[in-house]
């Protein structure tokens, strides 16, 4: 078998039209959507992120507020940002970039978003929604992990999906969505301590490869006509590498593209989610 991979450029320019025409209704009944985007510290990956983001915003018609904090600023500041923020009536969602430096507790940080504002998802009410028949908001990566699990027209509803990883933006949330009663898959979460690893992969209909460890997932451990998404980006040798082999494209029904970044998934949905706040703030 010879897996089909996903077109993430096509769906994703989809979605880019889709959130455009969202965003110009919303602007007609005269709500602007507005993201806040907060980066702390010089990292160059994350500055890269916000750029991405904050282009795309401008492609939609979303508007943008980003404020930089130096590596420094204490949690009580970033605290009082976010309060600032939350309290902003113009702005309808707020993304605090990931990872903070090690100083901060992100955790309190992503608790103190308003969940009605919270278009990552990641405050601990948003997650436990995740478990339940109507999720609330689903985190970018997960989301887009979901559409591109629906293209495959797989019916999720008791099959076996393994989950490789349980970080916070993607492994964690993922277990949580697809476990749960809306998706009622039946989710084995892998990580460092598993020791059936390959069983469990072997078992599985659908892999999410999450885990960041290069080419970590190989054709002996992938079940005939499996679905294979690898999120995972690592640069072992100075060019990005997935979780996930390209000899399991031998293997799978369907996958991702090989080494290749899933971002444009995520930026997408992005996207959608800031629209979906801003658009839940008229039904309010
Ligand atoms: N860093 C890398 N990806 C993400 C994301 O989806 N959200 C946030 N907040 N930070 C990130």
């Amino acid at each position: 078998m010879t897996a089909r991979f996903f077109d993430l450029d096509a769906l994703g320019l989809t979605l880019l039209e889709e959130s455009k025409g969202r965003a110009a209704a919303l602007t007609r009944k005269g709500i602007i959507p507005c993201l806040a985007l907060v980066e702390v510290g010089d990292d160059p990956q994350s500055a890269t992120y916000v750029s991405r983001k904050i282009e795309d915003c401008k492609k939609v018609g979303i508007a943008v507020q980003k404020i930089v904090l130096p590596a420094t600023v204490t949690q009580a500041d970033l605290l009082d940002q976010i309060l600032r923020l939350d309290r902003d009536t113009s702005i309808t969602g707020i993304l605090v970039q990931l990872p903070l430096p090690a100083h901060l507790n992100e955790g309190q940080v992503l608790q103190a978003i308003t969940t009605e504002k919270d278009v990552d998802g990641l405050h601990s009410v948003n997650l436990m929604s995740l478990t339940t028949s109507d999720p609330s908001v689903i985190p970018c990566t997960v989301r887009g992990i979901d559409a591109v699990l629906q293209q495959t027209g797989l019916v999720l509803e008791g099959a076996n999906v393994a989950v490789l990883g349980r970080g916070r933006l993607v492994g964690g949330p993922a277990t949580l969505l697809f476990s749960g009663k809306s998706r009622n898959a039946t989710v084995t979460s892998l990580h460092r301590k598993s020791r059936n690893f390959k069983d469990v992969l072997r078992n599985s209909d659908v892999i999410i490869a999450a885990a960041g460890s290069a080419h970590l997932v190989t054709p002996d451990m992938v079940r005939a006509g499996a679905v294979v998404i690898d999120v995972g980006m690592s640069w072992p040798e100075g060019s990005l590498q997935g979780d996930v082999h390209p000899a399991v494209a031998e293997i799978a029904s369907w996958m991702t593209p090989p080494d290749r970044s899933f971002g444009v998934m995520t930026r997408m949905m992005l996207l959608k989610t800031v629209l979906d706040l801003a658009e839940k703030r008229i039904a309010a």
